[in-house]
């Protein structure tokens, strides 16, 4: 079974695969810079950043000695900050301990910052061919279905298996790639002998191998083997797939019950002064560490519409007394009066935010947070939380002082 799916998979990867920036390049940097990049975000979304990220900063070295607010600016929208923190520290770290070179063994990967076993396993298979296995998501949706497999992926034997399966795979693949050594290429076939030129066909569709088989399992997740209503009519696997048989496809994997969104609710204060508003960066330790944001404390998320935050400080009080990473008061400002500016909406995982957002008047310029004031031109230079990105927006399209409703 496991020769039969090689087969399939990379006679269908050579036929449909998507032409991605990052598969026009063997350079392990920049297959490892995809990869972060791919992880918890859509490959659309993927693409404009990398093709940024790499014109910016095209090596190692470069990745390196970029300033934090670069990286940080590069990154914003992507989410999931320490992914690029981490990135440049192992930039550093291949800097200064392997000078410069990326390293090419796994161990020598896997001990880098912010990288696991699934990206010293892509960045290996796919920069190098060697027979290292991944499992992502992707994967392991296209192989809990093909080899039926019920039992929930994220118990340590399922998953365990699941690995020893993708091993196995990539293994096969790149034993096939051996088997079918030769030195002819496809343009010569017409030249060849009938033989020759059947081994020629083999040799050129097992080529890489072990990087195609593994972006085969990936690709096929993502374009046929879906959460829902997977196209099995299209798949390669259609006659070796369990789950298919057993009419269980929509039932793999075995996730359990997932956990339910939950609501969360921001006030902000837009507050101006000589043209310059009041922003401030989230400190190390909290979610979205470094990035920029106006000042904002959470409240009930159940409360219904909003009214003047001055008529409501109890209980922000309250709420701001249950959260230590809400280090802002109405109070710091000496509001005189707020107007209603914006309410934005913002889903990450499975927080779902409203922010709202209100400009503040104030008498006297008293904050007591830490922050700075900024041109709407300096704001824009610095990069922001998606949710205060955009209110940054909007406050960007109106003419100063008024309100977008
Ligand atoms: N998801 C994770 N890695 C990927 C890759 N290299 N190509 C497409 N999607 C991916």
């Amino acid at each position: 079974m496991q020769r039969l799916l090689v087969d399939s998979l990379l006679s269908w990867f050579s036929a449909n695969a998507r032409d991605l920036p990052w598969r026009r390049t063997r350079d392990p940097y920049a297959i490892w810079v995809s990869e972060i990049m791919l992880q918890q975000t859509q490959v659309k979304t993927v693409i404009p950043y990398w093709q940024h990220w790499m014109r910016e900063l095209p090596t190692i070295q470069s990745a390196a000695k970029a300033s934090p607010a670069k990286l940080h600016k590069l990154w914003e929208g992507l989410g999931y900050y320490p992914r690029v923190r981490n990135l440049q520290k192992a930039a550093q770290q291949i800097v200064t301990h392997h000078r410069g070179k990326f390293p090419e063994q796994f161990d020598d990967i896997l001990a880098l910052p912010g990288i696991g076993h699934y990206t010293a396993g892509a960045i290996c298979s796919i920069a190098f061919n060697q027979p290292k296995p991944i499992l992502d998501g992707n994967v392991i949706r296209v192989l809990t279905r093909i080899f039926g497999i019920a039992t929930d992926p994220r118990e340590k034997q399922t998953n365990a298996q699941l690995w020893q399966l993708a091993g196995e795979l990539v293994e096969m693949a790149s034993i096939q790639e051996v088997s079918a050594s030769g030195k002819a290429r496809p343009r010569l076939l017409p030249l060849l002998g009938e033989r020759a030129g059947v081994r020629a066909v083999v040799q050129h569709k097992t080529k890489n191998a072990c990087s195609r088989l593994n972006q085969a399992l990936m690709e096929l997740g993502a374009l046929i083997c879906t959460p829902r209503s997977p196209q099995c009519n299209l798949c390669p696997a259609i006659t070796l797939c369990i789950a298919r048989k057993k009419n269980m496809q929509e039932l793999l994997p075995n996730l359990g019950k997932r956990k339910t969104a939950t609501a969360h609710r921001f006030i902000a204060f837009i507050v101006e002064r000589n043209a310059k508003f009041f922003a401030r960066q989230r400190p190390s330790g909290l979610v979205n560490a470094h990035l920029w944001e106006f000042p904002n404390l959470e409240t009930d998320a159940n409360e219904g519409k909003a009214r003047q935050p001055s008529a409501r400080r109890s209980n922000i009080r309250e709420s701001r007394r249950a959260r230590s990473d809400a280090p802002c008061h109405p109070e710091d400002f000496h509001t005189t009066s707020s107007k209603p500016f914006c309410i934005i909406k913002h889903s990450i995982t499975r927080y779902r935010i409203t922010l709202e957002a209100w400009r503040a008047e104030f008498a006297e310029p008293r904050i007591m947070i830490p922050g700075r004031w900024l041109t709407l031109g300096q704001l824009h230079q610095l990069a922001f939380t998606s949710a205060h990105k955009k209110i940054l927006a909007r406050l960007s399209v109106l003419p100063e002082g008024r309100s977008p409703r």
